[in-house]
């Protein structure tokens, strides 16, 4: 039986800063507002002259490989956890893995499931691990959300929440483990909670048609934000009490929770019902918004190169989002 642990993290952002004050000028917003109820404060936003969602990967990718010690040609497998690919088809994956010069020479798997998307890649390349197919798996989250953004008064509850970015962690099959477990859950009920409606397959032909669009807000993200909050703090809560229990762990174990970047105030609310101290969480939405699949990766390699990831440590990650999907990861480092 083989293990996998985490040798490597890196993560890149546009250069572009959107400020709150930046989006008042834009919609009906505020600084006081936008902070108070999201703790955010500023987001970065794609350059369409230079940046797409997989040559981010790759920047991210060369951070998490130099800090590995190791080179693109050691990966053998990539998982691209994304809900804004590139393309309609194909998926990110294989854009990535010719960016990074592997043409032809390993497989690539796309991932869409919202901001749980990371996790359930980590998941995905941890069982190919376990299995000994692959030794060194490459796992992306990675986003450009601001340009599916309603960038008005109508679309203000999603268009000063998303952020572009990516983050990158590499695999590496191990003697003990890294990665003590996964754990996935999704709920299709409420799949049109938050969704971008288009472009959907199942329409009438004529409607899949650019030029006969009148209408293009089903282009755009939309979000019941209030029933994705309620949702996301108990789902949060127990999936992080099944990653303790199934491995015999206590709230208490916990060194560092990275949870995903949805909203400031459902971190301080998990972090008020695990009775952790402000060193055992770990933010970042204060700059980069929520960046949905790209948002754990960014924060656990900020975390790592700040020295808040020290050996031995356990830390779980944890995700809701989109779908509804949820999961957790435990991870001994
Ligand atoms: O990553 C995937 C998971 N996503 C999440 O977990 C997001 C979860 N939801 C949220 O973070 C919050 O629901 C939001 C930040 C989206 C909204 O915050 P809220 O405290 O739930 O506000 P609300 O939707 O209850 O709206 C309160 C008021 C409304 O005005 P009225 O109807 O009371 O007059 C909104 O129209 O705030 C208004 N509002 C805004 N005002 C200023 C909504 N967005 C804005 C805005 N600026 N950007």
């Amino acid at each position: 039986m083989y293990h996998s642990k985490i040798v490597g993290l890196g993560h890149h952002v546009p250069d572009t800063v959107i400020t709150n004050q930046y989006l008042s000028n834009l919609m009906e917003t505020t600084d006081e507002w936008i902070v108070e109820r999201t703790g955010i404060k500023e987001r970065r936003w794609m350059n369409p002259a230079q940046d797409t969602v997989a040559n981010m990967a790759a920047k991210a990718t060369h951070m998490a490989l130099q800090r590995a010690n190791l080179k693109e040609t050691d990966i053998d497998f990539i998982v691209f956890a994304t809900i804004t690919p590139d393309y309609f088809f194909p998926g990110s994956g294989v854009l990535l893995q010719r960016e990074l010069g592997l043409d032809g020479k390993i497989a690539a798997l796309d991932i869409r499931n919202a901001c749980s998307g990371f996790i359930y890649g980590l998941s995905v390349a941890d069982q190919f691990i376990k299995t000994g197919m692959y030794k060194n798996v490459l796992v992306i989250g990675a986003e450009i959300q601001s340009t599916a953004l309603d960038i008005s008064t109508r679309g203000r509850n999603t268009a000063v929440i998303f952020g572009d970015g990516a983050g990158a962690a590499i695999l590496q099959q191990s003697d003990k483990p890294g990665i003590l477990s996964t754990h996935l859950h999704s709920d299709g009920k409420f799949a049109e909670e938050l969704y971008v409606k288009d472009p959907g397959s199942s329409r009438p032909h004529a409607e899949r048609q650019p030029e006969q669009i009148l209408d293009t807000t089903t282009y755009k993200v939309v979000m019941n934000g209030n029933q994705v909050f309620k949702h996301a703090t108990t789902r949060f809560m127990e999936v992080i009490q099944e990653a303790l229990d199934t491995n015999h762990l206590k709230k208490e174990d916990i060194s560092l929770l990275v949870p995903h970047q949805a909203n400031l105030r459902i971190s301080q609310y998990i972090q008020h019902k695990l009775a952790l101290r402000d060193e055992q969480v770990f933010n970042n939405i204060q700059h980069y918004g929520n960046t949905t699949a790209a948002s754990i990766p960014i924060a656990m390699s900020e975390a790592w190169s700040q020295g808040r990831i020290k050996e031995n440590d356990v830390l779980c990650l944890a995700a809701f989002g989109s779908g509804f999907t949820w999961a957790s990861a435990l991870i001994r480092w």
